[in-house]
């Protein structure tokens, strides 16, 4: 079977700028969206997301922004001008923040002629343990205010597809049971019968010697 390389987001959680620029020239032949979350961007700011863009790949900015809707709005209309693919909000913000968001976005995009980043919903944080229920019931919240997906563990991907049709991100993807903060874990193979639409893979990749060999390695599992 081929390896799903097109379907793999590799966060960049490091704070050595030269680690984050060998990941990404390792990578980037192969691996075409890479994570920003405040990890990486506390420590080097924007220049991040252009390192990535110069090596062909995308940027998905995961700041899981929770606030009064000009602030986020504020905040995500120069994820605008800095070309991000995507960016997460938190749903619990509520479908009239996120609606107000996306209008907001779209409108600003337009006038700028600019592509609008998608924007990515996070349900329960895959470190928490969390009912399929309570997931559910964020994602339609995501459904509902019209945004473009969410992120959720591969355990919810498929109900989600199936009810709401959303763009699923599930981070939380190990080859084995690592005994550190993730939870709600899964397989790249689990990912893939789940059906999402990309998986994150951080740690497994970014902290081993061989990042090249490390991601061809969780792909295979
Ligand atoms: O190192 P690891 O593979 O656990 O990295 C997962 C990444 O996905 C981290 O950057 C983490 O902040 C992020 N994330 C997550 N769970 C969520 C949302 C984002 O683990 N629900």
């Amino acid at each position: 079977m081929p390896k799903p390389w097109n379907k793999l987001i590799v966060a960049l959680d490091l704070t050595s700028q030269k680690k984050i620029k060998e990941v990404i020239k390792t990578l980037s032949p192969k691996v075409k969206k890479f994570k920003v979350g405040l990890i990486a961007y506390t420590r080097f700011g924007p220049k991040i997301i252009n390192w990535a863009k110069e090596a062909g790949a995308d940027v998905f900015l995961d700041f899981k922004l929770y606030d009064i809707p000009n602030t986020m709005i504020e905040t995500a209309k120069t994820f605008i001008e800095s070309g991000v693919w995507a960016f997460t909000v938190h749903l619990k913000a509520g479908q009239e923040a996120l609606e107000s968001l996306k209008g907001a976005l779209t409108k600003e995009a337009r006038l700028r002629k600019k592509r609008r980043p998608l924007i990515i919903g996070v349900t329960e944080l895959t470190s928490q343990k969390a009912s399929l229920n309570k997931v559910l019931q964020l994602a339609e919240v995501a459904r509902k205010s019209k945004i473009d997906g969410v992120v959720c563990s591969v355990w919810e991907a498929k109900q989600i597809k199936e009810k709401f049709g959303l763009c699923t991100i599930t981070p939380g993807i190990r080859a084995k049971k690592e005994g550190d903060d993730q939870k709600r874990i899964a397989t790249v193979k689990d990912a893939l019968k789940n059906r999402v639409d990309y998986f994150v893979v951080g740690r497994p990749i970014i902290k081993e010697k061989d990042y090249l060999k490390a991601a061809n390695q969780i792909l295979a599992v």
